[in-house]
């Protein structure tokens, strides 16, 4: 057989390998891993030197917010041209943004609108999840079964934000469907009522600078509200994902919750790594920059975020990239010294992601090069149903790879970057790692700091429903079995 590229000599890392080994490429997947392939490279293919360099899958940023339109209005600043294009030169090959209803929309509508805007841009694989806002019987009954079977297979929810969230009933019903069909569910959860009540007394009493919205985006309200949303799913016996996990106190319920054998997993973003509430306390409007939700906390809760990926707590690392410039597009668009509830919620850091995480997590010895290849792709995978594609180096999957330079020093700065932001969180950040050659499918995206692909050469990937181990909390269940009495008057998927 002769290969249309192979990458020589580099350390390839799987979630479950480290070896030396040449990775061989054949119609944009990886046709073969060993020892002396560039010499079966076939004329006009290409060998591709990584001595020195690490190959790792690329990554999967499996929480992003590209080309929507919050429910406040707002669009981001990235669409998929420039998400897409900043994401691979941050080593990302693939993202899954959200499809974002709007009250009163039709599922199958955004849906469309979403491949409208991603199609002629996108310039890596990409896939969708839905955001449920409006859990009507029509939505829940109708749409989303049928967007299920045709590959939206996860669909996220809100337990705060006005004109998003949805109130227990309605998040019981939205995972009864989960459970029913197989989906995931990922959820936001923080208590409205408390960021609520936080919000109306601080800004009675004039407090509206950003550094406020953190005090109203209580730690506990996120710890309530996650103890509250696992046991919903746990009533229904259902997988869920608790996304952009903030605290420590969030993070212990997650660990218990599947240390008592329930499917709860658990996302975290460098933001609540790297970045602090007092961040949020710059002076003027600068606090906005950092303003997203959950916000930054403190360095205890850094430290709960790093035991939490070391220990499983964490299955994915992603970067809720929800970017809005510092100007009146975004985060002044009501003025130049808005009060914390008007401005838009989110930060960028979808180039940034994997450096960050590479540079503080395998730089420091943290994590080793295996766990951050699952953190940054492989569990992306399975969690929403790519796993026979992507998130691995393997025979007969895409051939989406990143080789990274693990001794490239880089000083993060706002011009170096590919987004349409005007700045960056992460200034001045010196980081140690990062991807210098990445391909897509075995097409080079990314190669000598140039992009080589074309808008709208990347590909929407229908998902799977994710392959799940069974909990191993059946005793439990047995011993206390009013526990899921909700799920016991559910029909089970296979029997229906
Ligand atoms: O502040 C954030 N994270 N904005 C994006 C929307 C969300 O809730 O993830
Ligand atoms: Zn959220
Ligand atoms: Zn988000």
């Amino acid at each position: 057989m002769t290969y249309d590229m192979v990458i020589r000599g580099g350390t390839v890392v799987t979630a479950a390998d480290v070896a030396r080994c040449d990775v061989a490429v054949r119609d944009g997947r990886i046709a073969a891993l060993g020892e002396d392939l560039a010499g079966a490279v076939a004329d006009g293919g290409r060998v591709v030197d990584a001595a020195g360099k690490l190959v790792l899958p690329g990554g999967i940023d499996s929480h992003c917010h590209i080309e929507q339109l919050s429910a406040s209005g707002f669009m981001t600043a990235d669409d998929f041209w420039s998400a897409t294009v900043s994401a691979a030169f941050g080593g990302t090959t693939t993202v899954i943004p959200f499809a974002a209803q709007h009250r009163g929309q039709s599922l199958r509508t955004v849906v469309e609108e979403y491949h409208d805007r991603a199609g002629p841009k996108a310039v890596i694989d990409y896939a969708f999840h839905l955001i449920i806002s409006d859990a009507t019987p029509q939505v829940l009954g109708q749409e989303l079964p049928g967007l299920i079977r045709d590959g939206y297979t996860s669909f996220k929810v809100y337990m705060t934000y006005e004109l998003l969230r949805l109130d227990d009933y309605s998040l019981l019903n939205v995972l009864a469907l989960a459970r029913r069909e197989g989906a995931m569910v990922m959820v936001h959860a923080e208590n409205h009522e408390m960021i609520q009540w936080l919000t109306d007394r601080l800004l009675e009493a004039g407090n509206y600078q950003a550094k406020f919205h953190a005090i109203s985006h209580a730690a506990l309200a996120e710890g309530e509200a996650t103890g509250r949303v696992i046991s919903l799913s746990e009533l229904m016996d259902v997988p869920i994902l608790v996304v952009h996990v903030s605290t420590e106190r969030a993070a212990v319920a997650i660990r218990e919750a599947r240390d008592r054998g329930l499917r709860v997993y658990g996302e975290t973003c460098p933001q609540y790594f790297f970045l602090t509430a007092e961040d949020l306390d710059l002076h003027g409007a600068e606090g906005t920059k950092f303003c997203c939700s959950p916000p930054p906390r403190d360095e205890a809760d850094h430290e709960a975020m790093w035991r939490g990926v070391v220990n499983d707590t964490f299955q994915v690392v992603s970067s809720d990239h929800a970017p809005y410039r510092f100007d009146s597009s975004g985060k002044l668009a009501h003025g130049p010294d808005p009060d914390f509830k008007h401005v838009a919620n989110g930060i960028p850091g979808i180039e940034v992601r994997l450096p960050l995480l590479f540079s503080e997590g395998v730089g420091t010895g943290r994590i080793d090069l295996q766990r951050f290849v699952e953190l940054s792709s492989t569990n992306a995978a399975r969690l929403y149903g790519l796993e026979d594609r992507k998130g691995s180096i393997k025979v007969g999957a895409d051939a989406d790879l990143a080789i990274w330079d693990p001794d490239l020093e880089v000083t993060i700065s706002i011009d170096m970057l590919h987004d349409n932001m005007d700045y960056t969180p992460y200034e001045g950040r010196r980081v140690k790692g990062w991807p210098v050659f990445v391909t897509s499918r075995g097409r080079v995206v990314v190669e000598d700091g140039e992009l080589k692909v074309e808008r709208g050469s990347g590909e929407f990937l229908p998902c799977e429903l994710p392959r799940l181990a069974e909990p191993l909390g059946q005793s439990v269940r047995e011993m206390d079995p009013g526990r899921n009495f909700g799920a016991r008057l559910m029909p089970d998927r296979e029997a229906s």
